[in-house]
Formats: C-alpha cells, structure tokens, sequence
C-alpha cells in the first residue's frame, strides 16, 4: 500500500498523526468589543462591527452581540444612512417604544439637541426632561391654556428681523395660525372646514392682525377672531362672496360661527384654547407638553390639543431657525416627539393633512423626529381611502422604522410601507407572543417582546436589538409606577423594576 507524504503545513487542529500533537476539541478563541483605538493594536486580529455605532447607543445586536448605535438626527447629519432625519415606531402597546424614543431624546440632548415632546399623554417623558433642566409645560382644563391665535415668539422675532426673513417669519406664523384653526374646526366637526370657510378664516386673521390692538388687549385669542367674523368687514365679506347681501354672509359663515363659539365657550373641547397662553413653549431648552390630565374618554380633547402642541412647538422652532439664519442666535437642533400620532390622526376626516400642514419640513429646519404609534391597523382604520394612503405616506417617508413586536395581520400593510423579509416578519411575531401567566410572582411578567426592536432604513436587512434600561432609567422610566403605587396602596405589592 502506498504511503501518503506528510502534509507540507499543518491543518486547523495541528500536524495531523500519533504523536504529534493534533488536538481533537478547538476552543473557540475569545472576542472583545473594543474601540479602534484600543484595538489597533491587536492588528489584523480586529474585525469591524456591522452595525454602525454613530449616534445614541440604543443596545446590542441580538444576533452578534455588537453595540448598536442609532438616532434619526445622527444617522441623518453624521453618519448619512437616512434621507431625512425622522424615525417612526411601531409596536404593540407596552413593549417600549416610548422607552426607546426616551433613550434616543436623553442621548441627543447629551450631543446638544433639545427634546421637545409635544403632548405627553401618559406622562412618559416628564420626569426625563425634568431631569435634564427642561421646561415642563401643562396644559389641559383647570391646568393650563395655549391660545392657538398667539403669534408667541414670531411677533418679536419679526421685530428684529428686516426684510425677507421678517416676511417669511410672519407668514409663517399666519399660516401655521390658520392650520391650526382649521385644525380645530376638524377636530370639533369630524370633517374639515370647507374652501370658502377656509379663505374666510385666513382673511379673518389677516383683519384680526391689522385691526388688533396688541398693546392694549394682549395677544388676539379665538375670541377677537369670533368678533371679526361677526363684525363682518369689508375684506371678510369679499371672501366670503356674499354680493353686497348682509343676509348671504350671515348664512355662509353661520357653520363655522356656530363652529368657534363651541370653542370659545367651552363646548366639548374645553376653554383651553380660547384664554391667553399659561406658559408659552421655550426655544432654547429642552420641553416637554404635559397634556396627562386629559382623560383618554376625552378624544377629541386631546386630539385638539395635541395639534396645538404641535402647532406652538413647531412655530418655535421655524422662529429659532430664523433667528439662527440672520445670524441674531446661536443655531438649535431639536428632537421633537408626536408621541400617541394614532389620537390625533383618528380625530376626523381630514385629520392627516392638517398632521401634515402642522408638522411638515422637517428636513429644511434642521429638525429631528420621532413619530410614534401602535399599529398599521391604526393608521388603516381611518374613514377615507385618500388619508389611508396619506397616513402610510408618514410610515414610508420616515428616514428609517422601529418595529416592535407586531401580530400577523399586521404584516400585508406593514410589508407595503417597509420592506419585510419572512424572518424579519416572523420576528416581529414573535415579539408581540403575551408574557406567561405566573401567579407566583405576581402578574406583572414581562412580556417576551419589551426592548426588542427591529430597526429598518428602507430595503436594507433589518438590524434586531435589544435595548436595556440603564439603572438611571429605571428609575426615571418606570411608566407603570402609578400601578404599583395603586396596588401597593390596595395592599397588593407589585415587584419593583429589576436592579
Ligand atoms: N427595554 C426595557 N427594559 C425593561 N423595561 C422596559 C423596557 N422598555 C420598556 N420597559 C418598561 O415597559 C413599560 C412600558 O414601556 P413603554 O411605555 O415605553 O411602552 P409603549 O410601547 O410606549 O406603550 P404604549 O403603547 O402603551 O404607549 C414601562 O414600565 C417601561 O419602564
Ligand atoms: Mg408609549
């Protein structure tokens, strides 16, 4: 029999052959994470993590382990993976999207980005912003009012503007105005306000500005604006082609009269609107909205007010962008939050475009956000097709889409907005199964799914992490205190969060 020559080099397990000390189990070699700066040294043992690591450490990649770095501003400005600096979250109730939308604003405001969360229903973010020296703005009845009409920070920002930037401020803050009028008059009728209230309402404004004596009176409110309507003036009259007939213009503005005395006089929405402005909304501090003290009976409420939030949170911004422009300030990043998007959405047939009016241009003005809801099924069930289609528009323009735990029926909407492999989806089902029913410890299990995401930019493979609460957070984070303090006080003690 003919021998086989010895090899020339020796194989992964050593010189094959009786003594000659081939091993039979290999140890896998151990691994570190490291910083290039620490790891170039171990050249060319190092290899680079594939997920990137710019921006908000979120967590570990749950199929290699590595650290998973992620927030819409960085991943737009420094890292450019995404086309605009805007994140969408998606999941079930309770697996922490809120938390996660938490980590990315505590982050960002480490990097000088100012959160601004516009409504807080719950309140998730108080107690963070609080935390990081923000303002904490309450609003809701006997708490608060935000009057929709107040220029805020517009009017003297125009006075120390000129020329094209003073323009572009005012009409700025006129339109905005009236979006959020008519915004109002959606919310109050569950349908928007027609073409012709609509030109009625903007020349309204228009007398109301020229007319209003600021000095004297304060801001103009919905109040004054009900009084022009009614004093009818020349220029309202035109827009409102009543033909020189008293009566004719009595009868095309009696809708939307009837409409602002509803929420002038404390109809279903309150008086929030309608007094001068408790606390106006900061541009150069981290804010939060805290809208907690509308009961969620109270839809239309807090569908109204959490567009006025947006509305006043946005004005702001455009103001200090312009101030930043001319050069008269230093220039912001915000962070913004449209926690709970699914309230306002469902408010009324038109609702999406005035979301859209309210909180477009994100890119141009420098600013960050985050949208976040439960479900498709949610932005699906609205009355017509055209805002189905505009409400899947927000999910498909977001930069990129954070996915918690999703049922199956999900899936055929989702897959139409982000790209979806089969595993992909079958994670996200996964994460969405209900926690095991332990009468031992108490029924506050965690489920299988809370901290997990799938984070996705367009077609790219989708990154699955798993975010945990840093023992600051824990404590700050614990948006399911009022439970145990409930239970506790029931004599029912709830375990604490673990650490
Ligand atoms: N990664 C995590 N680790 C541990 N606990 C978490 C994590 N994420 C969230 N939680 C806890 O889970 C609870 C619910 O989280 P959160 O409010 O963020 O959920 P949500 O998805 O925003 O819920 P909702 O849809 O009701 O607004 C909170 O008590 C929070 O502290
Ligand atoms: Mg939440």
């Amino acid at each position: 029999m003919k021998r086989r020559p010895p090899p020339a080099a020796p194989g992964p397990r050593g010189w094959p052959g009786r003594g000659r000390g081939a091993a039979t189990v290999v140890h896998a070699p151990d691994e570190w994470r490291a910083t290039t700066v620490q790891a170039c040294g171990l050249w060319p043992f190092a290899v680079g993590a594939g997920t990137p690591v710019t921006g908000v450490p979120l967590g570990r990649n749950l199929l290699s382990g590595a650290t998973l770095c992620c927030d819409p501003i960085s991943w737009f400005q420094r890292a450019r993976l995404i086309s605009n600096p805007s994140v969408f979250v998606l999941g079930r109730p309770g697996l922490g999207k809120s938390t996660v939308v938490r980590r990315m604003a505590l982050g960002l405001a480490g990097y000088g980005v100012l959160p601004m969360v516009l409504g807080d229903l719950k309140p998730d973010y108080v107690d963070l912003v609080e935390a990081v020296g923000g303002q904490v703005v309450r609003l809701g009845p006997g708490r608060g009012h935000l009057n929709v009409l107040d220029p805020g920070e517009a009017a003297a920002a125009a006075r120390r503007l000129t020329g094209e930037a003073r323009q572009q401020v005012l009409a700025d803050a006129h339109g905005r105005r009236q979006a959020i009028v008519s915004a109002l008059v959606t919310v109050v009728r569950g349908a928007p306000p027609s073409d012709r209230e609509e030109t009625v309402l903007d020349r309204g404004l228009r007398v109301l500005d020229d007319t209003h004596d600021g000095a004297r009176l304060g801001a103009p409110t919905l109040r004054h604006l009900l009084e022009v309507l009614r004093a009818a003036p020349e220029a309202v009259r035109a827009a409102a082609l009543d033909r020189g007939d008293r009566s004719r213009y009595d009868e095309v503005t009696e809708e939307l009269e009837a409409t602002l005395v509803g929420l002038v006089g404390g109809g279903r929405l309150g008086r929030v609107f309608a007094e001068p402005t408790s606390t106006p909304i900061r541009r150069d501090r981290p804010v939060v909205v805290d809208v907690s003290s509308l009961d969620d009976a109270q839809g239309d409420l807090q569908a109204a007010v959490l567009l006025a939030c947006w509305s006043a949170g946005f004005g702001a911004i455009s103001v200090a962008h312009a101030l930043a422009d001319a050069g008269l300030e230093p220039r912001r990043h915000h962070f913004v939050v449209l926690d709970e998007l699914w309230r306002a959405l469902r408010a009324g047939r038109g609702m999406v475009d005035r979301v859209d009016a309210l909180t477009r241009l994100n890119r141009q003005r420098g600013v960050g956000t985050a949208m976040v809801s439960h479900t498709m099924g949610d932005l699906l069930a609205l009355p017509t097709e055209e805002d189905r289609i505009k409400a899947r528009g927000f999910v498909e323009r977001a930069g990129m889409v954070i996915c918690a735990g999703l049922p199956a029926a999900e899936m055929p909407a989702l897959t139409q907005a982000v790209p979806l492999s089969r595993a992909e989806q079958e994670l996200l089902q996964g994460w969405q199964d209900p926690p095991s029913w332990d009468p031992g410890t108490g029924p506050e299990v965690e489920p299988p799914g809370r901290g997990h995401f799938l984070v996705k930019v367009g077609g790219r493979p989708g990154i699955p992490v798993r975010l945990t609460l840093t023992a600051v957070e824990r404590q700050l984070s614990d948006t399911n205190r009022l439970w145990r303090e409930l239970s506790r006080s029931a004599g029912d003690d709830l375990p604490a969060p673990a650490g």
